[in-house]
């Protein structure tokens, strides 16, 4: 087995902190050492953005859909032990590109194999929906993190993407789990930001002695404080720890990233008895094929 532990950052709504929150887990990664290649598979092209790199030789829209193109044409080195696949703005024409393809739910699964054994960590950052792209990155992944915000509607998002990811489990990627929420752009004095956390908590609590990809799933400690530095870096090409390594920010995603790296997939939790479920929606709604931007 290789040791690369690859992790899908993923939330089909739009602007809740899966690019920040990719860019400065790799840093974090990278900081304790770890070899980390980040892949940017939304057309938004934000990954590079922050990271301050706009092109490379072949993007990830070239590695799709060329067979020829290999991860080690399309790499690019943004950090000290961060290597970056870059994106671009025609591979919003991809999800209708590859639909013809037979092999369009693993093309990037297959890319990827020859470098596993290079990285520890590989993270890929998704588009906010449900399509294609994401689905290439989940038939990638071992795992899944989830950055989300504690809004009203939070928990329908999230049981919405848990069925798409059961969907992928029963078929395309058996092995795949989703490790954990991060909480981004926290406000933890709130009422509605504890009650969703409660609401959450008591979620996976149910769901521990179950067989479903989630049933290891924790919410990170610690949640990401609305930092206004966390939005000001990218503008720089800077990750946190290059603009304002004291900031509140810089130091919620150092701790993140402790935390992130101490899990391991092999962990077992003790069951705690189910104090309330969370209505799922009807698995037909999440239709896999289907690109749905839900971007606020
Ligand atoms: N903790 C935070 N505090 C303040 N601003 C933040 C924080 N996290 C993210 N942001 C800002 O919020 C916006 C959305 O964040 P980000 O781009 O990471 O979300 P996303 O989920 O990747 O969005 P998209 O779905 O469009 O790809 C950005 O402007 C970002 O700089
Ligand atoms: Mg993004």
């Amino acid at each position: 087995m290789s040791k690369a532990r690859i992790i899908s950052l993923l939330n089909q709504k739009g602007g809740v902190g899966k690019t920040t929150t990719t860019v400065n887990l790799a840093a974090g990664f990278a900081a304790a050492g770890n070899k980390v290649l980040v892949i940017d598979l939304d057309p938004q092209t934000h990954l590079g953005l922050h990271f301050g790199i706009e092109e490379s030789a072949a993007s990830v829209y070239d590695l799709l859909m060329d067979e020829s193109i290999t991860v080690n044409d399309a790499l690019v080195n943004a950090r000290e032990n961060i290597d970056l696949v870059t994106s671009e703005v025609d591979l919003a024409a991809a999800e209708s590109e590859l639909a013809s393809k037979t092999d369009r739910h693993d093309l990037l699964s297959k890319k990827i194999i020859p470098i596993l054994d290079d990285y520890d960590y590989i993270l890929i950052d998704c588009p906010p929906s449900l399509g294609l792209l994401t689905i290439n990155a989940l038939a990638a992944s071992k795992e899944l993190i989830v950055p989300m915000q504690t809004h009203f509607l939070a928990l329908q998002g999230v049981s919405r993407l848990f069925e798409t990811v059961q969907m992928l489990v029963g078929g395309l990627n058996p092995d795949l789990e989703v490790t954990g929420i991060v909480l981004c752009m926290h406000e933890k004095n709130t009422k509605l930001a504890r009650e969703v956390v409660d609401d959450l908590q008591q979620f996976f609590d149910s769901s521990r002695d179950s067989n479903v990809p989630w049933s290891n799933c924790v919410i990170f400690d610690p949640p990401i404080r609305r930092n206004v530095k966390l939005a000001e870096a990218p503008s720089f090409g800077q990750t946190i720890f290059d603009y304002e390594p004291d900031c509140a920010g810089a130091k919620d995603y150092a701790k993140l990233a402790e935390s992130v790296m101490a899990t391991t997939r092999e962990v077992t939790i003790e069951t705690i008895k189910p104090t309330k479920t969370i209505e799922v929606v009807s698995p037909t709604e999440a239709v896999p094929t289907e690109v749905e931007n839900e971007s606020t």
